[in-house]
């Protein structure tokens, strides 16, 4: 990976902490991101990736608190700022696409005034005009027909899929440097998904935009990621090179993950599940926290946690079983 980094998180911990304990939704986290590079974060729900997110725009309320760790931008370390300074980061430096586009707009604003003004609060020497025209300009690259009508619709007057590409052209008008962006693509049909994801690439290759791409969907990975994070239960489990990850999953999990892909001609009938479920945060053992799902766990992984160890170049897994035949 580059030396230069435009994200890099250590040992990141953000809990919650409820009245029945202390839920550890991060617990631990590792990840960087190059420039220009796309890297994607996988993982069943509820395994703390928009946690983790959330944790580097600052968006983490109470009763979450970040209670450990380092996040750096550009250089830069975000933990301790306040609410404020962060704010001053958010559209040149870092923008998000929530998981949850609904409740990003204002209801009582008209959709293109929204992202008109996150322009001119970022360009100060830009005219109206020329901010409305940008507008327009990236409302149609992101799949919104009649860009000019609807720049003057309401919020609930469009659909649950333009709602989203009204969000996805704000993230990404101010030319962020880094772009986070949770199940982006979730609500919108093939060819809108196809089309963002493109000019999402595209923006990384123009403008060395770096992505953070959190998605349940390995196909969107594998299309589009230099590099993979695996996250179980609120830990980094693997990470690789896209293609690296595909050909030899080494983690467990990554495995299972990678079998319940669909095929086109496997029947369905056989179409691996992994048992059980992602273990309560609130809970956690001691051990690996996948060893009750685990074909491969032994006694020793229920009681010590496996470091994270390189298997080859760049690819590191956390577990004790990896077979050495595979990966010397
Ligand atoms: N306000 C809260 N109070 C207590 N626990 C919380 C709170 N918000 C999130 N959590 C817990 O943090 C953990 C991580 O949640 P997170 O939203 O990051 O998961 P996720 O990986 O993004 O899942 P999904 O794929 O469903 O979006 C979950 O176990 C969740 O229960
Ligand atoms: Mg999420």
């Amino acid at each position: 990976m580059n030396s230069e980094k435009i994200l890099e998180i250590r040992d990141l911990h953000t809990s919650f902490f409820t009245d029945k304990g202390v839920v550890r939704a991060v617990n631990g986290v590792d990840l960087e991101i190059g420039p220009g590079q796309i890297v994607g974060l996988v993982g069943e729900s509820g395994c703390g990736k928009s946690m983790t997110a959330r944790s580097v725009m600052g968006l983490v309320r109470f009763p979450g608190k970040i209670e450990s760790g380092s996040i750096r931008l550009n250089g830069k370390e975000l933990t301790g700022l306040t609410e404020k300074e962060l704010r001053s980061l958010c559209g040149d430096e870092v923008s998000m696409i929530f998981q949850e586009p609904m409740t990003s707009l204002n209801p009582v604003l008209r959709v293109g005034r929204q992202v008109q003004e996150a322009v001119l609060v970022h360009n100060q020497s830009i005219s109206r005009k020329d901010a409305r025209k940008q507008v327009i300009d990236m409302f149609e690259r992101v799949g919104i027909p009649e860009p000019e009508q609807r720049y003057n619709c309401y919020p609930h007057e469009l659909s649950g899929g333009l709602r989203q590409r009204v969000m996805i052209a704000m993230a990404m008008i101010c030319r962020p440097r880094l772009l986070i962006a949770d199940e982006p693509t979730t609500a919108l049909d093939v060819t809108i998904e196809t089309q963002i994801l493109n000019l999402m690439q595209q923006l990384c290759r123009e403008t060395q935009m770096s992505v953070l791409i959190i998605t349940h969907n390995l196909g969107i990975v594998a299309e589009i990621c230099d590099y993979v994070y695996v996250m179980y239960a609120g830990r980094i489990v693997e990470h690789a090179p896209v293609f690296e990850l595909f050909d030899h999953p080494a983690h467990p999990y990554t495995r299972g993950l990678m079998a319940s892909i669909p095929q086109i001609g496997r029947n369905p009938e056989y179409l691996h599940t992994i048992p059980g479920v992602v273990p309560n945060l609130l809970h956690l053992g001691e051990g690996c926290a996948f060893a009750g799902r685990c074909d491969c766990a032994v006694d020793r992984c229920s009681r010590e946690l496996p470091e994270m160890v390189h298997v080859r170049e760049d690819h590191a897994s956390r577990c004790f079983i990896i077979s050495d035949a595979e990966f010397s």
